[in-house]
């Protein structure tokens, strides 16, 4: 029988994982659909209840309910639960479990060209994304993560959580040169014409350097990177990883990550 995904939202029309999850169930001949339904905030509860009833076999949960989807499951995985926020539900026979998928996806992203886990990493921003991918880069073995913010206290207490190190804007910037690895997960670059979250003045050319940001395809950040040769990774490896990990979940297959970047990459070009 036919089976059925979603992605649940507000808005959700401008959502590519229906593509994305569409196209790789064709591509692997499952019998499946990936439908995107819009929900608000006060609606929330009850279509959960909905999706339930209707038997749907995994979804995915985008803003603004990330959070607030949380109390409504009764089994986190760790992931989840580090970040208090799910993106990704699978049924595990009885019941739907709820996991981060978006930390991981990063991660997967970033691995893809090669880094060394013994790297110096410096994480800009100390917000929920940024908190997924310290979560993450911890999981997958990285030894030396430094964590700067604007508000330089929230950057001290993700570090102390993940066992990483804080510094300030300014030091970060003074001693940018000593990282090899610098992830900026703020909202900062959203904009074409806003200012820079770090200044690169001082980064040593071929250091990776990675916006989670995937619209624009190129922020003002990776424009400066490529200027100063570092190697760019924008946002989009990490929104199609973190779709493949859930397709894993629900499916049991891998799909094809790296021609998924390229569609994506023209459909937002
Ligand atoms: P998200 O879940 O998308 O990470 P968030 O939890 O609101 O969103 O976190 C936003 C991050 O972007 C924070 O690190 C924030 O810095 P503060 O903790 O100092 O607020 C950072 N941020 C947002 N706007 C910024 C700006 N104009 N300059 C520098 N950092 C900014």
């Amino acid at each position: 029988m036919k089976k059925w995904y979603a992605v649940i939202g507000d808005p959700i029309a401008h959502s590519l994982s229906p593509f994305m999850h569409d196209s790789w169930f064709n591509e692997h001949g499952i019998d499946a659909a990936y439908i995107p339904i819009h929900v608000e905030p006060s609606q929330l509860e009850k279509s959960f209840e909905a999706m339930k009833l209707l038997g749907i076999s995994g979804f995915n949960i985008t803003l603004p309910h990330k959070q607030s989807i949380v109390p409504l499951l009764v089994k986190l995985e760790e992931s989840a639960m580090q970040m208090n926020a799910v993106n990704t539900v699978h049924s595990d026979g009885t019941r739907y479990v709820g996991s981060n998928t978006d930390g991981d996806g990063f991660v997967r992203s970033m691995l893809v060209h090669s880094v060394d886990k013994t790297s110096k990493v410096l994480l800009i921003g100390a917000g929920g994304a940024a908190r997924g991918i310290a979560f993450a880069l911890k999981r997958a073995g990285f030894t030396d993560v430094t964590i700067t913010n604007r508000t330089f206290r929230r950057a001290e207490e993700l570090a102390a959580e993940t066992g990483g190190s804080a510094i300030t804007l300014a030091s970060s910037e003074e001693s940018l040169n000593e990282f090899a690895v610098l992830i900026q997960t703020t909202s900062v670059g959203l904009a074409a014409d806003e200012a820079l979250p770090i200044s690169l003045e001082r980064v040593t050319a071929g250091t990776l350097v990675a916006d989670i940001i995937y619209n624009p395809l190129e922020t003002p950040l990776l424009k400066k990177a490529e200027e100063k040769n570092c190697v760019t990774l924008n946002g989009v490896g990490m929104f199609v990883y973190q779709g493949a990990i859930a397709f894993e979940k629900w499916t049991g297959v891998q799909p094809d990550t790296e021609k998924m970047i390229k569609l994506v990459t023209e459909k937002l070009g």
